[in-house]
């Protein structure tokens, strides 16, 4: 799959899907050639255009005007040495030099790919699926080596990137900035696609014509956040949701990350991903190294449900692990929205007694089971039942669910401390600050300082005296606020630039020790919702919370923005009163119970205030998911009509083999245009014929695929939804 010609001096990383094309071109510079759609062989045409440019440097000591690093596409760029666009590394030497420029030295291809120290990544289950290619860069002034990983997936349009410093030298040199991977692309007409959202309103993607100059997407909260997701695409202009190129790159991260795209001055586009370099400041003492993040390369000629797919499948395959990467995921009941603080023995047991005929599988306790927490201003940090409520501690409820038949799940906030806790008061320096200067409150909160291993130690080991004691079946992760005085107690002058990067590593570190001393249990990643929806969490943690927002009409919009990278088995959804708690909006039971099937499904209200036909329709969803939760959660998700540009919205679910489809249709809100809308099916078998279970009709794959399913306009009110379960015969 990977190949150098020795003659041509060129790499060729190619499957059935894609190539990845670059050459060693003189002065031992990296040059970029050609990414996309396969090329059986590379002919070896087209190579750097000998021009003189004026106010483009030329090489060192080289007396040839027509040769720049400022117009060479390039596979990894240096900073302040002839190539003015945005440099991929920047590392400050003993000197107090920022000049940077690597040059090609040697290579290596290895069968497999080999893991990412400390980092979460996507892996292969035998070394056939996939090949490495190692390629080392060094910089002579520095001696100080980059190698840059390419792994390529034989049966997928994938392609992995990270990079690895080596301080080969004899002195200390601090790195200022370090991408994962550059990707460099000729002259192009390309519109750029973001994750762009807020806190209740994640993941509302935009498409932008990419222009001249720089643009940046980019997170400053060390956290991947809810404002911006690790995530771009690039497209062409007529890439619509079926057809033409996607390209789309995330980064497998959950800190400070950064996307920069540069278009220059022959319009040639360079992209950048990886830690983000604000205030990051990272100390490598002769020796040592440095490994990037991953960042994943996805491609498909079949629009952006195609690449959507190739990622679906990646990070359903490859990234997510453990016990629960393909297992029926449990119907959830959480107390949160019903009680939220205010619960007791009782109550709880009313939910318990309520759930279980209903047919869900897991009561999650959430927040407030601890210290002496009644409400968000205390005891965060102390994981410790909080007798007042729960007289019988955390055991007594977990025997009560358990012999109702349920599973039990509890909230854990493990990374933040209260100033009102034990913890606090024994160790005030655990919260991240600096000496003299005040601390930001957020949600009345501070964040404890995971740079530091005696604190991830601390929380360990009080999380596992809950969970040695307690048989839990489910962790739901939280992370309520951004990070703010990054600055840690114990790590001395000269390293506090590392400390952004250093908390990851540890929240990193506490979750694979979690999911390894605890293999049984299902995680559950949340961030006040949707604030940390990432394929690092998803490499510990196979679900997340998608948003705190659950109004059935903004989740359409929030579900189908995240579906754009995320798989739904990834993608929580809960049913939750009307009129709901954030937005004020009524929706039907049905409409409501419609969007969070198509998610890991659950419910968040007081079962004890269903009306009787409410309760009815709980017991009929639940069926209706049972049978289908297989193909909700593990089939093709195809995105069909988009809450962005229509009043009508679609999405499909398909299995493997086409055999099966559920088709989801939503109406936002009425119109007495009476408009006829066709709702066109895809990825069908045009040669099947699909009897429709719901209404009894039968029509052919081509006819759902073509002609459509027609939606009923005189079908009066906001907020409809309608759901048809084919079956091929
Ligand atoms: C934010 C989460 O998104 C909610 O679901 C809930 O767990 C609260 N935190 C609890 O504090």
């Amino acid at each position: 799959m990977i190949t150098f010609d020795e003659q041509q001096q060129v790499f060729h990383l190619k499957n059935k899907d894609i190539s990845y094309i670059f050459s060693v071109e003189e002065g031992n510079l990296l040059s970029h050639l050609y990414f996309g759609p396969a090329i059986r062989h590379y002919h070896g045409e087209r190579r750097y255009p000998r021009v003189d440019r004026g106010f483009s440097g030329n090489l060192p000591q080289s007396l040839d005007r027509t040769y720049s690093k400022d117009d060479l596409l390039q596979e990894y760029s240096g900073n302040n040495t002839g190539d003015y666009r945005v440099p991929a590394i920047v590392i400050r030497a003993a000197n107090g030099s920022r000049l940077t420029d690597f040059r090609y030295e040697s290579y290596k291809i290895v069968d497999g790919k080999p893991k990412l120290a400390g980092l979460p990544a996507s892996y292969v289950k035998d070394d056939d699926e996939a090949q490495t290619l190692e390629v080392t860069l060094v910089d002579k002034t520095l001696d100080v080596q980059v190698i840059l990983s390419y792994t390529l997936y034989k049966d997928r349009p994938v392609i992995t990137r990270n990079a690895r410093l080596v301080n080969t030298s004899d002195q200390e040199v601090h790195i200022e900035k370090i991408a994962s991977m550059q990707l460099d692309l000729t002259k192009h007409d390309y519109d750029v696609v973001s994750m762009p959202g807020q806190y209740a309103l994640e993941r509302q993607p935009e498409r932008q014509a990419l222009r001249r100059g720089i643009t940046e997407f980019s997170s400053r909260r060390n956290s991947s956040s809810h404002h911006m997701n690790p995530f771009v695409a690039l497209v062409d202009k007529d890439t619509d949701e079926f057809q033409g190129n996607a390209m789309g790159v995330l980064l497998v991260y959950s800190g400070n990350h950064q996307f920069t795209l540069e278009k220059d001055q022959i319009d040639q586009i360079r992209l950048l991903t990886g830690i983000n370099e604000y205030d990051f400041d990272w100390a490598v003492k002769p020796g040592d190294d440095f490994q990037t993040p991953e960042a994943i390369i996805g491609f498909s000629q079949h629009g952006l449900n195609g690449m959507s797919q190739v990622f679906h499948h990646l990070l359903r395959e490859r990234v997510a692990r453990g016990k629960y990467q393909y297992a029926d995921r449990p119907i959830v009941i959480n107390n949160w929205e019903a009680t939220f603080f205010d619960f007791d023995d009782e109550k709880l047991d009313e939910i318990v007694k309520e759930a279980k005929p209903l047919g869900i599988e897991m009561f999650v306790l959430d927040d407030g089971w601890f210290g002496h927490r009644n409400d968000d201003n205390s005891s965060l940090g102390d994981w410790f039942v909080n007798t007042n409520k729960l007289t019988g501690g955390l055991e007594r409820v977990a025997k009560q669910t358990h012999d109702g038949g349920m599973k039990f799940g509890l909230w854990f906030e493990p990374e933040m401390i209260s100033v009102d806790s034990e913890l606090y008061k024994q160790h005030p320096d655990y919260a991240l600050h600096e000496p003299g200067r005040g601390m930001t409150l957020s949600r009345n909160q501070l964040v404890l300082d995971f740079s530091r291993k005696e604190v991830v130690d601390n929380i360990f080991n009080q999380m596992c005296k809950i969970l040695d004691n307690v048989p839990i079946d489910y962790i739901k992760w939280d992370f309520n606020r951004n990070l703010t005085e990054v600055f840690s107690a114990t790590a001395g002058a000269d390293h506090q630039g590392e400390v952004s990067h250093r908390y990851i590593l540890g929240l990193y570190d506490l979750m694979e020790r979690l999911v390894t001393r605890y293999p049984n249990i299902l995680f559950e990643g949340c961030s006040g919702g949707g604030g940390r929806f990432d394929a690092g969490i998803l490499y510990y943690m196979p679900q997340s919370w998608p948003s705190d927002d659950t109004d059935a009409v903004e989740r359409l919009k929030i579900q189908y923005g995240t579906s754009l990278v995320y798989p739904v088995s990834s993608m929580t959804a809960h049913v939750s009163v009307s009129p709901n708690q954030q937005t004020g909006r009524s929706t039907s039971f049905k409409m409501r119970g419609d969007v969070a099937m198509s998610g890991v499904f659950g419910y968040e209200l007081d079962l004890a205030d269903l009306s009787d036909e409410d309760r009815e329709m709980v017991k009929e969803q639940i069926k209706f998911y049972k049978a289908h939760r297989q193909l909700i959660q593990y089939g093709d998700f195809i995105r069909l009509e988009s809450p962005f540009d229509s009043n009508t919205v679609a999405w499909e679910f398909v299995s493997p083999d086409k055999s099966e489809a559920l088709l989801f249709m939503f109406k936002q809100l009425h119109t007495n245009r009476f408009e006829i809308n066709n709702t066109k099916m895809a990825n069908l078998d045009p040669t099947k014929d699909y009897h429709d279970e719901m209404t009894g009709q039968t029509y052919g794959g081509d006819e759902l695929m073509n002609l459509g399913l027609f939606r009923d306009p005189t079908h009066t009110g906001d907020f409809l939804s309608e759901v048809h379960y084919f079956k091929a015969n």
